[in-house]
């Protein structure tokens, strides 16, 4: 019989736990899968005490995560989480001592994964992450391994199941993002603290990944622009909905012939369009791949099964002997992403104000606009309040961010305008 392969497994909580209890319970399936069994060397958690659901007694336990990374295991998988700290010590020595490495950790890879990727290499073992961008979507395999031929011309995906969440609850209640992200806390869809998920940064940290593999960057993430959800309102969803559109918090990795447009934002996307009708916590990613068109890849983002299920395939190709590039190409060959000026940005946008209920305020405000090259294609004016303040929203045609943010700069500055206003980019496809 082949010689299985030994897994440690670090971290036994959400993911861990799941990997664990599949490894166990899905012996004879994953053995004729992988062509070898599959076995836990050693496991490690921070609380030895804990209930984790399943019988561990008999499985060797570490309190010191380094035993993971130098015992017999072959593969060591990380899965507590951070970007740094205990989960990129016990990655780097697990590489370097030459074992290979599975991890669903985006943050670590954002910040760390261009050293690691050469560390990985230069040690002649796998770096593995389906599980890091997306869940249970093999958006990474795919990106890797199979949209090879023609490039990549843009990733486009909803990366965050929590945003996702909330802004499907806003618009199917009208509720308050406040009020929204209190329930999906309670729901467990959000985590005590949010900040990470409705700012952006965890989209960013999968999408830092899905470009590099894409494009053949390293996976920088500071170069990424970053706008959350936490200022989205229910009037905005009411109106995207009125102009045939759905608000989503998307990732976008594009190429220009400028350099690399990388963003999270809110984001109107046409109704009946893929990325519009993906709701709840679900992900999606849209690839486009040159001659080859656009491809459509949607499922669970996180929880138990789907990341498992990204973990135990990456467990699997390694059991088989796969274990190519980790960023689908020599760790050298990765360039630095050259970021494309603001100017690349051309796109409808959805704009909204707040305004004095007064004769030639429109006017005004579309002067504005025109001085700025922006042309507007449709407009809503809302409510009567004489005296008082009403809603004015204009969906522009195609024209640069830059333009849009001039304009708007000016139109805040008016005495005849309250407040923020709002802008949004609009995709048709
Ligand atoms: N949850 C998801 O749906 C999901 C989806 C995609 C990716 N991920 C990624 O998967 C990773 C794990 O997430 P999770 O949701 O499974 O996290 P989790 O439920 O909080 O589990 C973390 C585990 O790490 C252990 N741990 C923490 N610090 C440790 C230390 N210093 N030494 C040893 N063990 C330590 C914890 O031990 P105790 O149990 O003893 O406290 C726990 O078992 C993260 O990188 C996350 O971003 C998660």
């Amino acid at each position: 019989m082949a010689r299985p392969l030994r897994i440690a497994v670090a971290g036994l909580g959400t993911v861990g736990g799941g990997v664990a209890k599949a490894l166990r319970s899905r012996e004879s399936e994953l053995f004729a899968r992988a062509g070898r069994p599959l076995e836990i060397a050693m496991i490690a958690a921070r609380d030895r005490r804990k209930d984790r659901g399943f019988d561990h007694t008999d499985l060797p336990w570490a309190d010191d995560l380094a035993a993971l990374a130098t015992g017999d295991a072959d593969v060591v998988v990380e899965l507590i989480g951070g970007e740094s700290g205990p989960a990129l010590r016990l990655v780097e020595t697990a590489l370097s001592n030459r074992k290979h490495v599975v991890t669903a950790n985006k943050a670590m890879l954002a910040h760390h994964g261009a050293r690691l990727a050469t560390l990985a290499e230069k040690n002649g073992v796998a770096l593995k992450f389906e599980a890091a961008a997306a869940g249970g979507i093999p958006i990474v395999k795919a990106l890797r391994e199979s949209l090879l031929a023609y490039g990549i011309n843009a990733v486009r995906g909803i990366l965050n199941g929590t945003c996702n969440y909330i802004l499907t609850r806003m618009e199917a209640t009208g509720a308050a993002f406040s009020d929204v992200l209190a329930e999906a806390q309670k729901l467990g869809y959000a985590e005590a603290d949010p900040a990470l998920d409705i700012g952006g940064g965890d989209t960013a940290h999968k999408l830092a990944l899905l470009s590099a593999l894409a494009f053949g960057v390293q996976p920088d993430f500071g170069s990424i622009t970053v706008e959350g959800i936490d200022t989205i309102t229910p009037e905005d969803i009411g109106f995207a909905k009125e102009f045939g559109y759905r608000i989503k918090l998307l990732g976008i990795a594009r190429a220009t012939a400028q350099g690399l447009d990388r963003r999270v934002q809110p984001t109107m996307v046409k109704l009946g369009t893929p990325l519009a009708d993906v709701e709840g916590p679900f992900n999606a990613v849209v690839v486009h791949a040159g001659e080859a068109g656009p491809f459509v890849f949607e499922g669970r983002g996180a929880g138990e099964a789907p990341t498992t299920s990204a973990v135990i395939a990456d467990i699997v190709d390694i059991a088989r002997g796969s274990n190519g590039a980790v960023f689908g190409r020599a760790a050298s060959a990765l360039s630095r992403p050259v970021p494309a000026p603001v100017d690349a940005r051309v796109s409808p946008y959805y704009l909204r104000f707040h305004a004095l209920d007064q004769p030639g305020v429109l006017s005004e405000i579309s002067g504005h606009l025109a001085n700025a090259g922006i042309s507007i294609g449709s407009m809503i004016q809302r409510g009567r309040a004489p005296g008082g303040t009403v809603v004015i929203v204009m969906i522009t045609h195609e024209c640069p961010e830059p333009a849009v943010r001039r304009a708007l700069k000016v139109i805040e500055a008016s005495d005849k305008v309250r407040g923020a206003s709002r802008m949004i980019p609009m995709e048709a496809v």
